[in-house]
């Protein structure tokens, strides 16, 4: 049932104010204090005597690893490896009983990710896994099974899934920090209302979709497209280009903004468009360096950033996407939205079947 929309996957980017809290509420234990499983789960990994996490995963669900990766170093100043399943299984990397080795999977039956797991089993500390459907294979073999608490995803783009498995690491990356003596509790409290509060903006960035649908008219008729990010944006600006491939068949590359000058920037030229993450952070003043450099040489970047950003560093850009101003490290859960509603607008545009891409299935099952 698409409740009303046209797509399934309209329904469920429209979803994730509402999932993201009661995934949030479970882990944090918002509302529900008396159900405390959430919090158990997390408790239970124990990050404490642990000196490596690997993270493993496929496509997507990869890159929520890949950001994921920003937290865990920053707030738990915990060393972190990600790896492409299809990658890891078969490179018979070393392990030790004192790395945690994480999982992430919406559907829990992805045969690579299977795979790597059970490469691990009986060598790693202790097997995790975030994923959505609790039945699955993934979740059986683990120690630890979190559900992202997602509800069914159908579209084969992952949207809702992608920002639940963010909020999901994002709570693990808060309890790991405490478990391991980098957060007092005012720093604790104050981190976990940042991440109660991100079903909030997602929905305030949910009224970005007019400007978006404005530029997806111009983008439907494009052949390649770049998107840039720095720190966690980074794997953000890969998850954007993922998503326009997959269902727009663009030509999409996400590079981190810094890399520009090593290749990529051959690419710009008055057609290209180049999307950039570019919230008002640490960061700011160097992916505003980057963009002028794409706009020296006709590229038209369309900058995502929030009210300040714009307008201080918005000049001769040729599109801006809003997004509401955001404290802390997880900006990037929200900044999803526009890179969700850009892919499925330019598909909309394009007249391509978006809950049914060519070449691609929901789950991959086979290698
Ligand atoms: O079910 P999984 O999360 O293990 O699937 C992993 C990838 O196949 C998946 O994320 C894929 O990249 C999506 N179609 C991306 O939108």
């Amino acid at each position: 049932d698409k409740g009303g929309y046209k797509h399934f996957m309209a329904k469920e980017i429209a979803e994730q104010p509402r999932v993201l809290s009661a995934a949030a509420d479970y882990y944090l234990g918002g509302r529900d204090t008396a159900d405390r499983m959430g919090r158990e789960l997390l408790e239970s990994i124990d990050f404490s005597n642990v000196d490596r996490l690997v993270m493993v995963a496929c496509g997507t669900a990869a890159l929520a690893c890949h950001t994921a990766k920003y937290w865990f170093e920053q707030i738990a100043r915990l060393p972190v490896e990600v790896d492409i399943a299809s990658e890891y299984r078969y490179r018979e990397p070393p392990l030790s009983d004192r790395t945690v080795a994480l999982f992430v999977s919406q559907s829990g039956e992805t045969a690579d990710t299977l795979a790597a797991l059970r490469y691990c089993a009986g060598k790693a500390r202790k097997i995790v896994s975030v994923v959505n459907v609790a039945t699955s294979s993934i979740a059986r073999e683990s120690d630890v099974a979190l559900p992202i608490l997602a509800g069914t995803e159908i579209g084969v783009a992952s949207t809702k899934a992608f920002t639940c498995q963010l909020t999901v690491l994002a709570t693990m990356a808060i309890t790991a920090a405490r478990q391991r003596g980098h957060l007092d509790a005012a720093a604790e409290t104050k981190l976990c209302e940042q991440l109660m509060a991100v079903p909030r903006l997602v929905g305030q960035a949910l009224t970005c979709e007019e400007e978006v649908k404005k530029i997806a008219s111009h983008l439907g008729h494009v052949s390649d497209a770049l998107f840039l990010g720095r720190g966690a944006m980074y794997p953000l600006a890969l998850e954007g280009a993922l998503k326009l491939k997959e269902i727009s068949y663009i030509h999409a590359e996400g590079y981190a903004s810094g890399e520009l000058k090593h290749g990529p920037i051959a690419l710009v030229d008055d057609k290209l468009p180049v999307v950039v993450l570019a919230p008002s952070d640490a960061l700011f003043d160097k992916s505003v360096s980057n963009m002028q450099e794409v706009m020296a040489r006709g590229g038209k970047i369309i900058m995502v950033s929030d009210q300040a950003g714009l307008s201080e560093g918005g000049e001769g850009v040729w599109k801006t996407i809003e997004m509401p101003t955001i404290e802390g490290p997880f900006a990037a859960i929200t900044y999803a939205v526009p890179m969700q509603l850009l892919s499925y607008h330019t598909a909309i545009e394009k007249g391509t079947d978006v809950d049914q891409p060519r070449n691609l299935a929901k789950s991959v099952t086979v290698e």
